[in-house]
């Protein structure tokens, strides 16, 4: 029974456990922690491809966390992740300086990590990916120089000083704009990569300088917001942006309805991201600087571009809509495997119960038909018992009341025998052999033997005599020659023998 209990929970306990495994998922190996500087469409695309390409390559998880602009922010953000162990970071500082201690730290604790977009002003990190900045503000130069090819002014809008894609396209416009003389850079200011500090930097600057034949803005947010502040001041010179986002409202859609003149794209690159990450957590070569590639958008592509952007959105969807259906499918089936893991139990359950039960109904049985064989030899040894007592109590009644008192006189006597019968009876050996004979049908020796564990079997059940005690009283030289008589002649040991036995050495 015990066993069978042992085995049962021995199941239960390993199909919990599988239940366990089956309700939680295996966690991911690995922990990317991301840090965006900034929080707009251009980052969430990023982040979207990230995601992505992490979900398409599997056993990582990540974590998105952005600092809106501030750098100090930033750097609580990289100590919060290097604080929940994650096994690498994707970091795209806010500027060059502010964040470079924290990431020290991360490095420090061991965390790899890849820079993104932005840089920073040390070689601290395990891989850059990100577009050629410099290029950008070269391209962007040249394009500028080539629209006013007769010659013009222009005006500069940069990202956030201090940030590194703001100072190499600066670096790169100027250059350009060396190859054109006749082109007049006016002047350069700080719109923060925001279009409501462009639209007031912009607003500020028409004060100073006189109107720009062309805005070279560092994104086409700023664009946007320096073109507002243009307008208000009734001129329209022509704009230059980067990103070259798709969809509503952004880059592309803005060179297709000319409130651009261009952009230039500045890749997300998110996919390349996580490829480079996941090279470096399984300790493969990677390449420590990965270039984005950049192209310029405008009047002559920017209308097949946003087309063939729009079918691959339309085809992202439709992945994307796959997705949802093969995990809506992964759900369904985990559920499904709970159930039948769920069923396996309440089954072997079942069969253990019903095990447990069939077991009981045989051992019942045994018993009953051991104690049905005990009361039919009870029975027998009673009808002989009332047999024996009927015949010593027979025909004689002088004679066998003479005897039954002098065996009963003498029953403690352990060498009270035939002989000393006999004498006390005043007869002879064998006419004392012949007369018991006669009555009882047993020798003197038997009816002795009879009357003493007769009279024992009274004292084990009325009395609370040890069995020691009664073979003693009884004449019985020793207990365990008691126990023979007793169980030859009731076919039984006597009432409690051994329970009383070993209580008797127990004392000793
Ligand atoms: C997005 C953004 C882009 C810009 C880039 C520079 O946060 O402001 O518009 O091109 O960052 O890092």
């Amino acid at each position: 029974m015990k066993n069978i209990l042992c085995l049962t929970i021995d199941i239960l306990l390993l199909v919990a456990s599988g239940l366990f495994v089956a309700c939680n998922p295996r966690k991911p190996s690995f922990h990317i922690g991301v840090s965006q500087c900034s929080d707009d469409e251009w980052r969430h695309k990023m982040n979207r491809e990230m995601a992505r390409e992490a979900a398409f390559i599997g056993d990582m998880e990540l974590t998105f966390r952005s600092a809106e602009d501030r750098s100090d922010h930033q750097s609580a953000d990289i100590d919060s992740f290097i604080n929940e162990g994650v096994d690498l970071l994707i970091v795209a500082p806010n500027e060059t300086e502010g964040v470079t201690a924290a990431v020290k730290r991360a490095r420090e604790k061991g965390i790899p990590v890849v820079l993104v977009d932005r840089k920073l002003n040390t070689d601290d990190y395990d891989a850059y990916v990100g577009t050629d900045n410099y290029d950008i503000g070269y391209k962007a130069g040249t394009y500028a120089a080539a629209t006013l090819k007769d010659g013009g002014s222009v005006v500069e809008i940069g990202g956030l000083t201090g940030s590194s894609p703001a100072t190499e396209r600066h670096k790169g416009f100027v250059d350009a704009l060396k190859d054109a003389p006749n082109v007049k850079l006016l002047a350069s200011a700080d719109g923060e990569w925001r279009l409501a500090t462009a639209e007031k930097v912009m607003d500020s600057l028409l004060q100073t300088v006189p109107a720009p034949d062309l805005v070279f803005a560092h994104n086409d947010r700023m664009a946007v917001g320096a073109r507002r502040a243009t307008s208000r001041h009734g001129v329209a010179p022509l704009f230059i942006g980067v990103d070259a986002l798709p969809g509503k409202g952004h880059g592309v859609e803005l060179v297709t309805n000319g409130t651009l003149e261009a952009s230039l794209i500045y890749s997300t690159g998110g996919d390349r991201i996580i490829q480079v990450a996941d090279s470096i957590l399984k300790k493969l070569p990677v390449q420590r600087n990965s270039l984005l590639s950049t192209a310029i958008v405008d009047s002559t592509n920017a209308r097949i571009l946003a087309m063939q952007v729009a079918q691959i959105e339309d085809e992202e969807a439709k992945i994307e809509a796959l997705n949802d259906r093969i995990d809506t499918f992964l759900l369904r089936y985990s559920h499904q495997k709970i159930m039948l893991i769920a069923s396996i139990v309440i089954l072997v359950l079942i069969a253990i119960v019903f095990g447990l039960i069939l077991r009981a109904y045989w051992t019942n049985v045994r018993t009953n038909r051991q104690l049905a064989q005990q009361k039919h030899k009870l029975e027998a040894q009673r009808n002989q018992l009332i047999l024996l007592s009927k015949q010593i109590n027979g025909t004689d009644d002088g004679f066998t009341d003479k005897l039954r008192k002098v065996v009963n006189a003498h029953m403690a006597e352990p060498n009270f025998g035939v002989e000393e019968l006999a004498l006390e009876m005043g007869m002879g050996r064998s006419q004392l052999f012949r007369k018991v004979k006669n009555l009882c049908d047993c020798s003197p020796n038997e009816l002795i033997r009879a009357a003493r564990l007769k009279r024992a079997a009274e004292l084990l059940t009325s009395t609370d005599k040890t069995v020691a005690e009664v073979s003693f009283a009884t004449g019985f030289s020793s207990p365990s020659y008691f126990a023979k008589c007793y169980r030859e002649y009731f076919g039984c040991n006597p009432k409690g023998f051994l329970k009383k036995d070993e209580k008797e050495k127990g004392k000793e």
